[in-house]
Order: structure tokens, then sequence, then C-alpha cells
């Protein structure tokens, strides 16, 4: 696997607060990776517009967590599909009924992963909790008919080895050097993430908020591309 395939393994969460330091970090990064994550912050402040035109450029992760009745699940996966984007997520603790709405939902859109968070990497509950339920939430996500979670790279072998490997590992919770830890628990390095199997890294303010994040972006990678 040669630098640029781990590009295309890297997720930026553009955590940014508007459209203007969003492209402005965008541009930044355009050639050094393959993805973009949206989450909370941003969607609420910028919305589709902005999803539509990052997506001219990059693949697109809507990280906007559905969870709530089916229907409404549904018809939100609905709109994800419908922007165009190449992957999408519910809470796995939405239940059996929520999962299959929305894997329904999806079906529509075969370009477009669906993928469930499994348990938070700031939740600060014991690892061996932490891994027993990731696991039980990924089988019930891969029964459902989902393509994959998103949950620490210290429960991603389990996960593998209990939905097989081809059900995708989205892995947050990534620092590596001195970086300040803030308020994920469950982490670890870009290297050891590749190592455990992670199919892709979402990595927001160790990169965003660096100095360089061009710099930043490339250690990563390189991290990626030392892995054994
Ligand atoms: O800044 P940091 O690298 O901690 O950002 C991690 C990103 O991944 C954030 O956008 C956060 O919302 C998201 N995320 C997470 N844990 C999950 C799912 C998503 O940290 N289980």
């Amino acid at each position: 696997m040669n630098t640029e395939d781990f590009r295309q393994r890297l997720m930026v969460a553009l955590d940014m607060p508007n459209a203007q330091e969003a492209f402005a970090l965008r541009d930044q990064l355009a050639e050094h990776v393959g993805w973009f994550k949206v989450g909370l912050r941003l969607f609420v402040a910028e919305g589709a517009s902005l999803v539509r035109n990052l997506l001219e450029t990059h693949k697109v992760f809507l990280d906007l967590k559905f969870h709530d009745i089916p229907n409404t699940v549904a018809q939100a996966i609905e709109s994800a599909g419908k922007l165009g984007v190449q992957m999408v997520n519910v809470h796995a603790a939405g239940g059996s009924d929520m999962l299959q709405a929305a894997v329904k939902a999806a079906s529509a859109f075969p370009n477009m992963n669906l993928i469930a968070v499994t348990v938070l990497t700031s939740d600060s509950m014991s690892p061996e909790e932490a891994n027993k339920l990731a696991v039980k939430r990924a089988l019930l996500a891969k029964e459902a008919g989902l393509q994959g979670v998103v949950c620490s790279v210290h429960e991603v072998a389990n996960i593998k080895q209990a939905c097989g490997h081809d059900f995708i590992t989205v892995t947050p919770g990534i620092r590596w050097g001195s970086q300040d830890v803030q308020d994920q628990k469950r982490i670890a390095d870009p290297k050891f993430a590749i190592e455990s199997g992670a199919d892709y890294l979402v990595v927001g303010r160790p990169i965003i908020q660096a100095q360089i994040p061009t710099d930043a972006a490339d250690e990563a990678i390189a991290m990626m591309a030392a892995a054994t």
C-alpha cells in the first residue's frame, strides 16, 4: 500500500465554525487527504450547500450520528443519500428497528456506506466494558445490514473477528507524539490504528489546530505507512 492509498484512508474532521474557515482548510489539505468529515458544528452552521461544495473535490463522511424513531432516521438517511455523501452514520444504540429502517433507506444509494457509532471514544467506561459493548453493538449493526461501525482502535480486532474482515471500522480518538488527549479517552496513534486493522482514521484537532496542518496530516500519513 503506498502513500496515496493511506491518504484515502485518512478523514479530517472539519470541526470549524464556518464555511470560510472550512474551505481555507480544505484548500490547504486538498492534496494531502482523501476525505473530510462534516460533523455537528459545521453542518449546523452551514448545512447542505457546504457539503455539496466539499463533494466537488473530496469524499465526505456526514457524521451527524442520527438517533431517533425509525421513520425519522430513515428520512434523514434518504436526505444524506440525495446529497451524495459517501458515508453517513447512526447510533447503534438506536436499536434494531431503527437500524433496519436506516439500511432500507440507504439501499437506494449504493455509493454511500452506512455505519453505526458503537461507543463514543470519549466515554469513560472501562476498556473491558467498552470492548464488550462495542462488539455487541457492532453485531447488531451487522445483523441489520450496515456496512461498518465507528469504534476506538482498541476494539477493531474484536469487531473484525465477530463481524468479518470486510466490516468497515472507522476510528476516531487518534493522537500521537505529545499531543493533548483533550476529551478523548480510548486513544491510539496512526501506526497502531493501521496495525490493529482500522480501515479509516478520523483526525480532528491534531490536524486542524496544528501550526501547519499539512505537516500534521503528512506526519499522520507517514505513521500509517510505517505500520508493519
Ligand atoms: O479532534 P478529534 O481528533 O478528537 O476529533 C474526533 C472527531 O471524531 C470529532 O469530530 C468527533 O465528533 C468524532 N467522533 C468521535 N468519536 C466517535 C464518533 C465521532 O470522536 N465515536
